[in-house]
């Protein structure tokens, strides 16, 4: 299966760029208050140059009581003291673009604080805000409006005495769903593009965006009967009616119409659906978002036949033109290096490998892996709400590990959450000197891919996905690159004769084996994955 080249954004920075997730109160702090900062991440740009990725997308660092750590905006045009300034920001900004880094931002259009000042309009029906928000009377039997529950548990209504009347929130009843169906609540909310935009953004990860749009007559959701008691309260419901509604497509493109007056750039949506629903977000005649995030390789089994089988059906789908984009973690689920343990490299491997834009996580270059958080330090909303289920992302949310001083290297002050407890043998420091540390993996990756055009923009074609080995090949020209992984803890062999007559090794997960050539036959140690040249 081989897809083309998209001719409208052929030129756009994010086909061929890597994406750096930064959550920003666990990257560096400048400010020795234990929460990281944009001060901090400026005195990291060097690093991430070093590292080779071409933008950083900053999680929310905007005014917030921190409900939900920042996904709670109080005000969209400013930034929270604890992160540092807006004239902070300027300077982030034109540092970066000083030194070729883009900046995407995290809009978050879903959903405002409890705390912000439409909503305290709204709820005393002042200024014309009374409909910026879902209100509704209960139901005439008693109790909320609908059945609809909370992502983080719960019903997703809250009754408000100041109004009389009950709210709608997907997510904390400190976090109150604008109206979007409103016109003015759009206006507002493309002008807060527009004030970032003037500034100099490079693109946004808009938060939920598939789930700005509910049902208009607010039906219930139907009963899901495949939930298990081990599974979020939410999903006993199928989201049916509560977002993914036909009318999101047009405002998506309301959206990109905005960012049309600054150029195009990037918009990123965040969604979690079926890949089938998940490509109609990229909009008719790709006007919708440039790239809907792709999480399948969060939820697909880490063996070879389910990823072969992933990978082939998500390109399949992709409606001409459209952009590919993977994700391996991120600050909502469990890192990859505890997902798949010994895995972590040949996980690198493939992420850096496929078509389309990579998003990488802060800390997966170290392989930071799973970290207790002890019932009293635990910040996370959702563990709080449901506290039976290993729901908690805390531990995805700790701090980066810089080096061997004390809190390696991210504060001086006590960190907000705790580090892992192998940080002082796991940190930036002493991985640069380790030649085949995993931070050395993905810097060879990450430069092998900027300079070989058919790793990131060519063809992609699976070769071959069983028996614990998959293998594809990107293709651009006549410049032609084989990514084989063994998924398996065995040694592996296979002959590649349907492909070439011989072979060159350019990358190996255990960094040994670069120049090495082979005819035809490809021995792959247990969790080995290699990047090859075709010679001939
Ligand atoms: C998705 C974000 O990624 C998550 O961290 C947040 O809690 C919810 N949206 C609510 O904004």
């Amino acid at each position: 299966m081989t897809n083309a080249a998209a001719p409208a954004t052929s030129g756009a920075w994010w086909r061929a760029g890597v994406i750096y997730q930064i959550y920003p109160r666990s990257f560096q702090d400048s400010g020795g208050d234990g929460v990281g900062d944009l001060e901090g991440i400026r005195r990291r740009l060097d690093y991430l140059v070093s590292l080779g990725v071409d933008a950083i997308w900053i999680s929310p660092f905007y005014p917030s009581p921190m409900h939900d750590f920042g996904y709670d905006v109080s005000n969209y045009c400013d930034v929270d003291p604890i992160f540092g300034s807006l004239q902070d920001f300027d300077l982030l900004l034109a540092d970066a673009h000083w030194r070729g880094l883009k900046i995407v931002l995290d809009f978050v259009p879903n959903h405002t604080s409890i705390e912000h000042e439409w909503f305290e309009a709204s709820r005393q029906r002042r200024d014309d805000k009374s409909d910026w928000y879902i209100w509704r009377d209960g139901a005439s039997s008693g109790g909320p409006p609908n059945n609809w529950r909370s992502h983080f548990g719960g019903p997703a209504w809250s009754f408000d005495p100041v109004r009389g009347q009950y709210y709608y929130h997907a997510f904390l009843p400190q976090q109150p769903d604008l109206n979007w169906r409103n016109p003015n609540v759009k206006a507002a909310m493309f002008d807060v593009l527009r004030f970032w935009l003037r500034r100099g953004v490079d693109g946004f990860r808009v938060d939920v965006i598939s789930q700005l749009m509910k049902d208009e007559a607010l039906r219930d959701n139907p009963v899901n009967p495949h939930w298990t008691p081990l599974r979020p309260q939410i999903e006993e419901l199928e989201q049916l009616y509560s977002g993914d509604q036909a009318d999101i497509h047009p405002l998506i493109a309301e959206m990109r119409g905005v960012l049309a007056e600054y150029g195009d750039p990037l918009l990123i949506g965040e969604i979690y659906l079926p890949v089938e629903r998940l490509v109609a977000y990229y909009g008719a005649a790709l006007s919708g978002a440039h790239l809907p995030f792709n999480f399948q390789l969060l939820e697909t089994r880490w063996e070879a036949e389910s990823l072969g089988a992933m990978i082939a059906s998500y390109e399949a789908l992709l409606p001409e033109g459209a952009w590919p984009n993977w994700v391996l973690s991120n600050h909502d689920r469990p890192r990859v290096a505890t997902r798949v343990d010994a895995q972590a490299r040949v996980a690198t491997m493939l992420l850096l490998t496929l078509r389309g834009t990579p998003t990488l996580y802060y800390g997966d270059e170290l392989g930071i892996g799973h970290v207790d958080i002890p019932p009293p330090r635990i910040r996370d909303p959702w563990a709080l709400r449901e506290p039976s289920l290993p729901v908690g992302r805390d531990s995805v949310r700790t701090p980066m590990q810089w080096n061997r001083s004390a809190n390696a290297g991210f504060s001086t002050g006590e960190p907000w959450l705790p580090l892992t407890p192998d940080w002082s043998e796991r940190n930036v420091e002493r991985f640069e000197k380790d030649p085949a540390s995993l931070l050395n993996l993905t810097r060879m990756l990450l430069d092998y891919r900027r300079a070989h055009r058919s790793l990131s923009l060519g063809s992609w074609r699976l070769v071959e996905s069983g028996s614990d080995v998959l293998v594809f090949e990107r293709r651009s020209g006549e410049e032609r690159t084989i990514v084989a992984l063994n998924l398996g803890a065995a040694p592996r062999l296979r002959r590649l004769d349907s492909i070439g007559s011989s072979f060159r090794v350019a990358i190996s997960t255990y960094c040994d084996r670069t120049g090495e050539t082979f005819d035809q036959e490809l021995g792959l140690r247990p969790d080995e994955g290699v990047v090859i040249e075709v010679l001939g």
